[in-house]
């Protein structure tokens, strides 16, 4: 067992998230394995009420600073870590010119294993212990990322990338396989493949993973449903109704459905743990898709905003009742940083909304880089809180990490104050350290 003292954030789970922070002034957080072996929060509460009851225990005090979950970032791209602020007039020149070129170096694994490194580094630097991010479209690039994650026992989640075409031959899925008839079925069961091997292996994941609607062959999509039909555990991941060009331009190739977003559900990829990136340009309809079939969405302020695409419409998301959470959608995103993801989100939520006057709280904004974008995956309770039972990632943020920081939150008077000044002014500075789980 394992015990630390200091300031702890979590979130109650039967609250309005917008109220559902519980911060201890001076906590103890106590770890211990549960029956598999997995360190979890075995007690959390305010220090004066445990202390007795874990008085054999040796305290690891840090007096001055705040344990709080660790991030969970719904969607990114590991091989994108390159691209970060390239900029181009909208997505689809920003694909061509900057993003499909480097992503066709990972048919190496050097590179692959490389920026998996330097990628799963950064995350921890910043703060984030769970992720949900995109490979490439190369089967090494997967086995890459996932022998990397399992050293670090995080709990990462991500898929080999369904692209049969409309895209540079180097990225097209290739029909390699012994006995595959063509690239599209060699890309299929390679996923299966990738399942059966890492799946569920320690904490690693694996998300079937359709680039998005235009670069694949209807073949291509019916045999991703078919899969996820066979793996109901297994995560789908893909992006839709990001910018106006890619939302004609799928219209033009799936005439059939009755909108981009439809054209997923056509194809057996709208289920629980199915996360779409982006879901700016939606209507009821679709908003009422992504509910009733339990899909969520991965809301990607700072990407949205550097690339032009728009605004996500919260008071829509809301008003219909579809789950979503906050995600840095690197490279199109321009930080790894959950603060400032959660800066952008709340800036959308102020200017960028068809109804005036909404912004999120900083415990809304927190709560969905946290425990709401685990809820997304499907991993309440799991991740993403410090409740009883939650495996233990956590990050100890030092509010005072620079000037600016110290003279801010020394001044905040309530919970949201602290919360926002951190928001604000925080970025890589403020996460003093990143602590995963460990099997015990
Ligand atoms: N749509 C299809 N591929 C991508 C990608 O790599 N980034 C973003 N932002 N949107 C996409
Ligand atoms: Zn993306």
């Amino acid at each position: 067992m394992k015990a630390y003292r200091a300031a702890i954030l979590r979130f109650a789970t039967d609250r309005d998230p917008g109220q559902s922070a519980i911060y201890e002034s001076d906590g103890l957080l106590v770890l211990g394995p549960n029956a598999q072996g997995r360190e979890v929060v075995q007690a959390v509460g305010p220090w004066h009420e445990l202390r007795a009851r874990f008085s054999d225990l040796d305290v690891t005090h840090w007096p001055g600073r705040l344990i709080a979950p660790g991030f969970v970032d719904l969607h990114s791209h590991y091989p994108q870590t390159n691209v970060i602020g390239s900029p181009a007039e909208g997505l689809l020149p920003w694909l061509e010119n900057y993003t499909f070129p480097e992503e066709k170096r990972f048919a190496s694994p050097d590179y692959s294993t490389e920026a998996a490194q330097f990628f799963i580094a950064e995350l921890l630097r910043q703060g984030v212990t769970t992720a949900l991010t995109f490979a490439t479209s190369h089967p090494a690039s997967v086995q890459a990322f996932f022998a990397e994650a399992q050293k670090h026992h995080m709990r990462l989640i991500t898929g080999l990338c369904l692209m049969d075409r409309h895209a540079p031959a180097e990225l097209l899925n290739q029909p390699s396989m012994r006995g595959a008839s063509d690239a599209t079925e060699q890309s299929l069961l390679a996923s299966e493949a990738l399942i059966q091997r890492w799946h569920g292996v320690d904490r690693l994941g694996y998300a079937i993973t359709p680039r998005f609607a235009p670069t694949s062959s209807n073949a291509q999509l019916r045999g991703a449903g078919e899969l996820a039909a066979r793996h109901p555990d297994v995560w789908i991941q893909s992006h839709v109704a990001e910018n106006h060009e890619e939302i004609a331009w799928a219209r033009d190739l799936f005439p059939a459905s009755d909108s981009y977003l439809s054209t997923y559900a056509d194809f057996g990829l709208l289920r629980e743990r199915a996360i779409y990136a982006h879901c700016i340009h939606f209507d009821d309809a679709d908003r009422a898709m992504m509910r009733d079939t339990g899909a969520a969405g991965a809301v990607c302020p700072t990407s949205n905003l550097f690339l032009g695409s728009g605004f996500f419409d919260y008071a829509g998301a809301d008003r219909v009742g579809f789950q979503y959470g906050l995600a840095s959608d690197v490279g199109g995103g321009t930080s790894f940083s959950p603060f400032h993801t959660m800066l952008a989100a709340y800036t959308v939520g102020r200017e960028g909304q068809t109804k005036p006057g909404l912004s999120l709280s900083p415990q809304q904004l927190w709560w969905q880089h946290t425990a709401g974008a685990a809820q997304a995956l499907g991993l309440a309770g799991v991740v993403g809180n410090l409740q009883v039972g939650c495996e233990a990632d956590f990050v100890v943020l030092n509010p005072q990490a620079t000037p600016l920081l110290a003279r801010r939150t020394a001044l905040a008077e309530s919970l949201d104050e602290l919360l926002f000044a951190m928001i604000v002014l925080g970025d890589d500075r403020l996460v003093e350290r990143t602590i995963i789980s460990q099997a015990i």
